[in-house]
């Protein structure tokens, strides 16, 4: 079974097995057949936050379960809640629409609502782990249903348990979301508050800023739709602050945002584009030319195409700046 429409870097890799699934009773009836139990197993939800490295081995598990919902409102919050194979965007413009606002700074982010919490998804300073309230998961392990709450799902930059061994097995049927009823523009990212106020708007409501998000994204991050990606390749790395400090002094244009706990943001973005590798290309393997932190697929690129890519991207970081850049995406 071909996964080449399934991972939005459109690389052409196989699956042994493939299931779409639409019902939970589905996973409990592969949990159920010895031959499926026993098989590998890669659970997909838009395929954007991964890169395939050769064939898959075993099962894979398309999430494509729907179905979205206002639930309940409190004296501070309106309750929303979306199947996990819902897709995130649509998802943020439904809620939008039903003039709730809470999830605009997360627009246009490829992927599905269960893959959101994963990496705890986030964007011009806002997280998913903002707006999160719960979520229901299928325990692979005991083949019982369970609900997590933000503080399970340990959410940290780009990181959650489901991205840890304790929470691997454990497959995100529905996420519900708490958004605020006293709605306030989140206007933290300069860039976005610039891009806000030149439109004249003092007081802009969810929608425009989700349009003014929505417009940033389509100038800076290629559309997977026409060019294979999977967004940033790398996280910002965080480095102790005396680093930073010594970086400094010998890179006095270094980004840097310095954290709660005295440590520093770097944007490898910045890091990538200083070495160079701007628009640069290794086989069909490229860096985009307008956002040094995407990796594209050219055009027919494997997966090994855009893993020679990052190393050789992570070994020049790595000489001049004595720091290492983590993906983000999933290798498989
Ligand atoms: N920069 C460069 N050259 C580049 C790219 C960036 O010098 O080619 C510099 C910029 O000038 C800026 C800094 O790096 O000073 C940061 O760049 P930008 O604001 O574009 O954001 P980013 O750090 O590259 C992060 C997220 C994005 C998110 C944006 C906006 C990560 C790994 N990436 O990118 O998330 O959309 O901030 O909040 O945290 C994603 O995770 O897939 C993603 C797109």
């Amino acid at each position: 079974f071909s996964l080449k429409h399934l991972n939005t870097f459109g690389i052409d890799a196989r699956a042994q097995h493939y299931l779409r699934v639409t019902d939970e009773g589905q996973l409990r009836a592969v949990l159920a057949d010895p031959a499926l139990a026993a098989l590998p197993r890669l659970v997909l939800g838009g395929g954007s936050n991964l890169l395939l490295t050769g064939d898959f081995p075993g099962l894979v598990l398309h999430i494509a379960l729907e179905g979205k919902e206002v639930l309940s409102s409190d004296g501070q919050h309106h309750y929303v809640r979306a199947a996990a194979g819902e897709n995130w965007h649509a998802f943020v413009q439904w809620t939008l629409a039903q003039g709730l606002g809470g999830l605009e700074n997360l627009s246009l982010i490829p992927g599905t609502v269960g893959a959101a919490p994963i990496q705890n998804i986030g964007a011009y300073g806002a997280e998913t782990k903002d707006v999160f309230h719960s979520l229901r998961a299928f325990d692979t392990t005991s083949g019982e249903i369970v609900t997590l709450d933000s503080a399970a799902c340990r959410f940290a930059y780009r990181d959650s348990i489901f991205k840890m061994a304790e929470g691997k097995q454990l497959i995100i049927l529905e996420v519900s979301f708490a958004l605020p009823k006293a709605w306030q523009p989140n206007l933290r990212y300069a860039e976005l508050a610039t891009a806000v106020q030149q439109q004249g708007w003092t007081a802009p409501t969810p929608q425009q800023v989700a349009d003014t998000v929505i417009a940033i994204r389509r100038r800076k991050l290629p559309d997977p739709a026409e060019i294979g990606n999977a967004g940033s390749f790398f996280k910002n790395p965080l480095v102790p602050g005396e680093q930073c400090a010594r970086l400094l002094a010998q890179f006095p244009e270094l980004v840097h945002h310095r954290q709660a706990d005295g440590s520093e943001k770097l944007a490898a973005g910045w890091l990538i584009d200083q070495c160079g590798w701007k628009g640069k290309s290794l086989g069909r393997a490229g860096v985009y030319p307008k956002q040094a932190l995407v990796l594209v697929n050219n055009g027919g690129a494997t997966g090994a195409e855009v893993q020679a890519l990052a190393a050789a991207i992570q070994a020049d970081v790595q000489a001049r700046y004595g720091v290492r850049l983590e993906p983000e995406p999933v290798f498989v």
